[in-house]
Protein backbone atom coordinates (compact mmCIF):
# COMPACT_ATOMS: atom_id res chain seq x y z
CA UNK A 1 0.00 0.00 0.00
CA UNK A 2 1.74 3.38 -1.13
CA UNK A 3 2.04 6.09 1.82
CA UNK A 4 -0.64 7.92 3.35
CA UNK A 5 -1.58 10.69 5.51
CA UNK A 6 -3.32 10.44 8.49
CA UNK A 7 -6.81 11.58 7.46
CA UNK A 8 -9.03 8.57 7.66
CA UNK A 9 -6.65 7.02 9.88
CA UNK A 10 -7.88 9.50 12.82
CA UNK A 11 -11.10 9.28 11.88
CA UNK A 12 -11.16 5.71 12.34
CA UNK A 13 -9.24 6.00 15.61
CA UNK A 14 -11.98 8.54 16.65
CA UNK A 15 -14.77 6.70 15.57
CA UNK A 16 -13.25 3.07 16.95
CA UNK A 17 -11.69 3.98 20.08
CA UNK A 18 -8.05 3.39 19.23
CA UNK A 19 -4.78 5.18 18.98
CA UNK A 20 -1.86 5.16 16.63
CA UNK A 21 1.37 4.52 17.77
CA UNK A 22 3.53 7.07 16.30
CA UNK A 23 7.36 5.98 16.79
CA UNK A 24 10.31 7.77 16.62
CA UNK A 25 13.22 6.39 13.87
CA UNK A 26 16.68 6.91 13.86
CA UNK A 27 18.37 3.87 12.68
CA UNK A 28 17.84 0.20 10.39
CA UNK A 29 17.55 -1.63 13.07
CA UNK A 30 14.62 0.45 14.95
CA UNK A 31 12.80 0.98 11.30
CA UNK A 32 13.01 -2.73 10.99
CA UNK A 33 11.85 -3.29 14.63
CA UNK A 34 8.76 -1.05 14.70
CA UNK A 35 7.78 -1.90 10.87
CA UNK A 36 7.61 -6.14 11.97
CA UNK A 37 5.85 -5.33 15.27
CA UNK A 38 3.08 -3.32 13.09
CA UNK A 39 2.90 -6.08 10.53
CA UNK A 40 2.29 -9.06 13.55
CA UNK A 41 -0.38 -7.03 14.91
CA UNK A 42 -1.94 -5.69 11.61
CA UNK A 43 -1.92 -2.78 12.66
CA UNK A 44 -2.10 1.06 11.01
CA UNK A 45 1.68 2.82 11.82
CA UNK A 46 2.83 6.28 12.07
CA UNK A 47 6.70 6.76 11.31
CA UNK A 48 7.88 9.11 12.84
CA UNK A 49 11.40 11.20 11.92
CA UNK A 50 12.93 14.11 14.19
CA UNK A 51 15.03 17.32 13.00
CA UNK A 52 17.69 15.68 14.73
CA UNK A 53 17.18 11.63 13.03
CA UNK A 54 17.19 13.70 9.77
CA UNK A 55 20.73 14.71 10.63
CA UNK A 56 21.98 11.80 12.39
CA UNK A 57 20.67 9.60 9.84
CA UNK A 58 20.93 11.47 6.73
CA UNK A 59 16.93 11.64 5.34
CA UNK A 60 17.87 10.19 2.30
CA UNK A 61 19.48 6.80 3.79
CA UNK A 62 16.50 7.11 6.20
CA UNK A 63 14.02 7.88 3.88
CA UNK A 64 15.03 5.09 1.39
CA UNK A 65 15.13 2.34 4.09
CA UNK A 66 11.15 3.39 5.00
CA UNK A 67 10.18 3.43 1.27
CA UNK A 68 11.61 -0.38 1.31
CA UNK A 69 9.47 -1.31 4.27
CA UNK A 70 6.67 0.15 3.10
CA UNK A 71 7.13 -1.68 -0.36
CA UNK A 72 7.05 -5.22 2.11
CA UNK A 73 3.70 -4.08 3.85
CA UNK A 74 0.14 -4.19 2.90
CA UNK A 75 -0.27 -1.63 6.13
CA UNK A 76 -1.31 2.27 5.76
CA UNK A 77 2.31 3.93 7.08
CA UNK A 78 2.46 7.62 7.15
CA UNK A 79 5.70 9.29 7.63
CA UNK A 80 5.49 12.38 9.63
CA UNK A 81 7.94 14.92 10.56
CA UNK A 82 8.24 14.93 14.45
CA UNK A 83 8.60 18.98 16.51
CA UNK A 84 9.32 20.51 13.13
CA UNK A 85 10.31 23.95 14.50
CA UNK A 86 10.30 26.40 11.73
CA UNK A 87 7.75 26.78 8.35
CA UNK A 88 11.32 25.56 6.31
CA UNK A 89 11.87 22.53 8.31
CA UNK A 90 8.26 21.23 7.35
CA UNK A 91 8.67 22.65 3.87
CA UNK A 92 11.97 20.22 3.54
CA UNK A 93 9.88 17.42 4.74
CA UNK A 94 6.91 18.00 2.11
CA UNK A 95 9.65 18.26 -0.35
CA UNK A 96 10.95 15.05 0.84
CA UNK A 97 7.91 13.42 0.69
CA UNK A 98 6.53 12.92 4.12
CA UNK A 99 2.65 12.44 4.55
CA UNK A 100 2.27 14.42 6.96
CA UNK A 101 4.30 17.10 9.35
CA UNK A 102 4.19 18.77 12.92
CA UNK A 103 4.81 22.55 13.19
CA UNK A 104 5.57 22.90 17.42
CA UNK A 105 5.28 26.54 17.79
CA UNK A 106 4.31 25.68 21.06
CA UNK A 107 6.71 28.22 23.11
CA UNK A 108 5.22 31.10 20.83
CA UNK A 109 2.52 33.28 22.05
CA UNK A 110 -1.34 31.65 21.18
CA UNK A 111 -1.33 34.20 18.28
CA UNK A 112 2.20 33.79 16.92
CA UNK A 113 1.48 30.06 17.28
CA UNK A 114 -1.79 30.01 15.13
CA UNK A 115 0.12 32.21 12.48
CA UNK A 116 2.99 30.08 12.17
CA UNK A 117 0.70 26.84 12.23
CA UNK A 118 -1.53 28.76 9.39
CA UNK A 119 1.63 29.02 6.98
CA UNK A 120 2.72 25.62 7.43
CA UNK A 121 -0.95 24.13 6.75
CA UNK A 122 -1.11 26.71 3.93
CA UNK A 123 1.94 25.29 2.31
CA UNK A 124 1.27 21.64 3.78
CA UNK A 125 -2.58 21.27 2.47
CA UNK A 126 -1.23 22.61 -1.39
CA UNK A 127 0.66 19.94 -1.48
CA UNK A 128 -1.37 16.71 0.18
CA UNK A 129 0.09 16.73 3.26
CA UNK A 130 -1.53 17.11 6.80
CA UNK A 131 -0.18 18.72 9.74
CA UNK A 132 0.02 18.60 13.26
CA UNK A 133 0.56 21.35 16.03
CA UNK A 134 0.89 21.58 19.46
CA UNK A 135 -0.81 24.26 21.99
CA UNK A 136 0.47 24.27 25.46
CA UNK A 137 4.02 23.07 26.54
CA UNK A 138 4.66 19.45 28.17
CA UNK A 139 7.73 20.26 29.98
CA UNK A 140 6.80 20.35 33.89
CA UNK A 141 5.20 17.72 36.28
CA UNK A 142 2.39 18.24 37.00
CA UNK A 143 2.49 18.06 40.95
CA UNK A 144 5.13 20.71 41.04
CA UNK A 145 3.08 22.97 39.66
CA UNK A 146 0.91 25.72 41.36
CA UNK A 147 -2.86 25.34 40.26
CA UNK A 148 -2.81 29.29 39.35
CA UNK A 149 0.41 28.25 36.83
CA UNK A 150 -1.50 25.77 35.14
CA UNK A 151 -3.41 27.49 32.41
CA UNK A 152 0.04 29.38 31.47
CA UNK A 153 1.86 25.46 30.97
CA UNK A 154 -0.94 22.83 30.32
CA UNK A 155 -3.33 23.39 27.14
CA UNK A 156 -6.28 25.76 28.07
CA UNK A 157 -9.41 24.18 26.63
CA UNK A 158 -10.98 27.97 25.60
CA UNK A 159 -8.18 28.18 23.56
CA UNK A 160 -8.38 25.07 21.70
CA UNK A 161 -11.29 25.39 19.46
CA UNK A 162 -9.87 28.95 18.51
CA UNK A 163 -6.69 27.59 17.79
CA UNK A 164 -7.77 24.80 15.60
CA UNK A 165 -10.73 26.73 13.80
CA UNK A 166 -8.36 29.27 12.97
CA UNK A 167 -4.86 27.84 12.26
CA UNK A 168 -6.44 24.94 10.30
CA UNK A 169 -4.46 22.28 11.80
CA UNK A 170 -5.47 18.62 11.45
CA UNK A 171 -4.67 17.35 14.78
CA UNK A 172 -3.47 19.15 18.22
CA UNK A 173 -0.89 17.95 20.46
CA UNK A 174 -2.09 18.79 23.84
CA UNK A 175 -0.23 18.85 27.38
CA UNK A 176 -2.55 17.22 29.83
CA UNK A 177 0.90 16.13 32.17
CA UNK A 178 3.10 13.92 30.29
CA UNK A 179 6.41 14.83 29.57
CA UNK A 180 9.23 14.02 27.18
CA UNK A 181 12.43 11.61 28.20
CA UNK A 182 12.71 8.87 31.41
CA UNK A 183 11.81 10.69 34.11
CA UNK A 184 8.23 12.01 33.88
CA UNK A 185 7.15 12.19 37.45
CA UNK A 186 8.81 11.87 40.50
CA UNK A 187 5.44 11.17 42.61
CA UNK A 188 2.33 9.63 41.28
CA UNK A 189 2.21 9.22 37.42
CA UNK A 190 -1.06 11.45 36.09
CA UNK A 191 -2.74 12.53 32.89
CA UNK A 192 -5.25 15.29 34.06
CA UNK A 193 -8.16 13.37 32.26
CA UNK A 194 -10.31 15.94 33.71
CA UNK A 195 -8.49 18.82 31.72
CA UNK A 196 -8.45 16.12 28.57
CA UNK A 197 -12.20 15.52 28.91
CA UNK A 198 -12.61 19.59 28.79
CA UNK A 199 -10.40 20.01 25.77
CA UNK A 200 -12.50 17.15 24.10
CA UNK A 201 -15.95 18.79 24.90
CA UNK A 202 -14.59 22.20 23.32
CA UNK A 203 -13.04 20.39 20.23
CA UNK A 204 -15.79 17.64 19.40
CA UNK A 205 -14.26 15.10 16.97
CA UNK A 206 -11.06 16.65 16.71
CA UNK A 207 -8.15 14.68 16.34
CA UNK A 208 -5.93 15.06 19.76
CA UNK A 209 -2.05 13.97 19.86
CA UNK A 210 -0.16 12.83 23.38
CA UNK A 211 3.27 13.19 23.07
CA UNK A 212 5.70 12.18 25.77
CA UNK A 213 3.82 8.91 25.91
CA UNK A 214 6.43 6.17 26.66
CA UNK A 215 5.64 4.17 29.93
CA UNK A 216 9.21 3.37 30.59
CA UNK A 217 8.85 -0.09 31.42
CA UNK A 218 10.10 -1.39 34.45
CA UNK A 219 11.99 -4.42 33.13
CA UNK A 220 13.83 -2.59 30.83
CA UNK A 221 15.14 0.09 33.48
CA UNK A 222 16.16 -2.89 35.88
CA UNK A 223 17.73 -4.51 32.88
CA UNK A 224 19.55 -1.37 32.41
CA UNK A 225 20.45 -0.17 35.91
CA UNK A 226 21.56 -3.78 36.28
CA UNK A 227 24.24 -3.08 33.61
CA UNK A 228 25.20 -0.52 34.80
CA UNK A 229 22.64 2.14 33.40
CA UNK A 230 21.96 4.93 35.64
CA UNK A 231 18.02 5.71 35.38
CA UNK A 232 17.44 6.49 39.42
CA UNK A 233 14.04 8.36 38.36
CA UNK A 234 12.82 6.82 35.53
CA UNK A 235 8.97 6.90 35.43
CA UNK A 236 6.70 6.75 32.55
CA UNK A 237 3.00 7.09 32.18
CA UNK A 238 1.45 4.04 33.82
CA UNK A 239 -0.22 1.68 30.47
CA UNK A 240 -3.88 2.37 31.98
CA UNK A 241 -3.58 5.89 31.40
CA UNK A 242 -2.56 5.65 27.64
CA UNK A 243 -5.18 3.08 27.47
CA UNK A 244 -7.81 5.10 29.00
CA UNK A 245 -6.77 7.79 26.45
CA UNK A 246 -6.92 5.61 23.30
CA UNK A 247 -9.84 4.46 23.94
CA UNK A 248 -11.98 6.67 25.95
CA UNK A 249 -10.73 10.69 25.26
CA UNK A 250 -10.43 11.04 21.39
CA UNK A 251 -6.53 10.72 21.74
CA UNK A 252 -5.56 9.25 18.10
CA UNK A 253 -2.03 9.59 17.94
CA UNK A 254 0.49 8.84 20.83
CA UNK A 255 3.96 9.42 20.36
CA UNK A 256 7.12 6.60 21.53
CA UNK A 257 10.40 7.45 21.77
CA UNK A 258 11.83 6.86 24.80
CA UNK A 259 10.40 3.20 25.05
CA UNK A 260 12.72 2.38 21.99
CA UNK A 261 15.63 3.92 23.12
CA UNK A 262 15.61 2.04 26.49
CA UNK A 263 14.63 -0.84 25.27
CA UNK A 264 17.97 -0.90 22.68
CA UNK A 265 20.12 0.58 25.11
CA UNK A 266 18.96 -2.11 27.80
CA UNK A 267 20.09 -5.10 25.81
CA UNK A 268 22.84 -3.60 24.30
CA UNK A 269 24.05 -3.04 27.74
CA UNK A 270 23.11 -6.69 28.93
CA UNK A 271 25.10 -8.20 25.72
CA UNK A 272 28.68 -6.15 26.92
CA UNK A 273 27.87 -7.05 30.42
CA UNK A 274 27.93 -11.26 29.41
CA UNK A 275 30.57 -10.52 26.98
CA UNK A 276 32.98 -7.03 26.76
CA UNK A 277 34.88 -8.68 24.31
CA UNK A 278 31.78 -8.56 21.85
CA UNK A 279 32.58 -6.30 18.37
CA UNK A 280 30.19 -7.44 16.29
CA UNK A 281 27.28 -4.65 15.80
CA UNK A 282 24.87 -7.32 14.95
CA UNK A 283 24.99 -9.16 18.22
CA UNK A 284 24.36 -6.39 20.06
CA UNK A 285 21.56 -4.47 17.78
CA UNK A 286 20.35 -7.87 17.03
CA UNK A 287 18.60 -8.62 20.17
CA UNK A 288 17.54 -5.69 20.57
CA UNK A 289 16.04 -5.05 17.88
CA UNK A 290 14.77 -8.61 18.72
CA UNK A 291 13.13 -6.91 22.31
CA UNK A 292 11.76 -3.72 20.65
CA UNK A 293 9.53 -5.76 18.20
CA UNK A 294 8.12 -6.98 21.34
CA UNK A 295 8.19 -4.24 22.72
CA UNK A 296 5.72 -2.41 20.23
CA UNK A 297 3.49 -5.13 19.58
CA UNK A 298 2.45 -4.96 23.55
CA UNK A 299 2.02 -1.14 22.71
CA UNK A 300 -0.14 -1.93 19.93
CA UNK A 301 -1.80 -3.82 21.98
CA UNK A 302 -2.40 -1.08 24.64
CA UNK A 303 -3.74 1.45 22.34
CA UNK A 304 -6.14 -0.97 20.70
CA UNK A 305 -4.42 -0.72 17.00
CA UNK A 306 -3.97 -4.23 16.88
CA UNK A 307 -5.60 -6.14 13.47
CA UNK A 308 -6.98 -2.07 12.78
CA UNK A 309 -5.23 -2.29 9.18
CA UNK A 310 -7.91 -4.58 8.19
CA UNK A 311 -10.00 -1.17 7.77
CA UNK A 312 -8.11 0.55 5.51
CA UNK A 313 -7.72 -2.65 3.15
CA UNK A 314 -9.85 -2.57 -0.06
O1 LIG B 1 10.14 14.44 21.43
C1 LIG B 1 11.28 14.28 21.00
C2 LIG B 1 11.68 12.97 20.45
O2 LIG B 1 11.95 12.06 21.49
C3 LIG B 1 12.82 13.13 19.48
O3 LIG B 1 14.02 13.32 20.15
O4 LIG B 1 15.00 15.28 18.94
O5 LIG B 1 16.44 13.72 20.30
O6 LIG B 1 15.45 12.97 18.12
P1 LIG B 1 15.32 13.87 19.31
P1 LIG C 1 8.66 9.91 24.98
O1 LIG C 1 9.91 10.64 25.37
O2 LIG C 1 7.76 9.73 26.16
O3 LIG C 1 8.92 8.65 24.28
O4 LIG C 1 7.87 10.87 23.96
C1 LIG C 1 8.29 10.94 22.62
C2 LIG C 1 7.64 12.05 21.87
O5 LIG C 1 6.73 12.73 22.33
C3 LIG C 1 8.15 12.32 20.51
O6 LIG C 1 7.54 13.44 19.94
ZN1 LIG D 1 7.10 14.95 21.39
Amino acid sequence: MPLVTTEKMFKAAYDGGFAVGAFNVNNMELLQAIVEAAKAENAPLILQISKGARAYANIKYLKAMIDVAVAQTDLPIVIHCDHGDTFELCKECVEDGYTSVMIDASALSLAENIAMTKKVVEYAHAKGVVVEAELGKLAGEEEHVKVEDRDAIFTNPDEAHKFVTESGCDSLAVAIGTKHGPNKFSGEAKINFDRLARIQEKVPGFPLVMHGSSSVPQEFVDRCNKYGGKLPDARGVPEDMIHKAATEFGVVKVNIDTDLRLVLTAMIREVFEKNPAEIDPRKYLGPGREAIIKMVRHKMQILNVSGKADLFKT
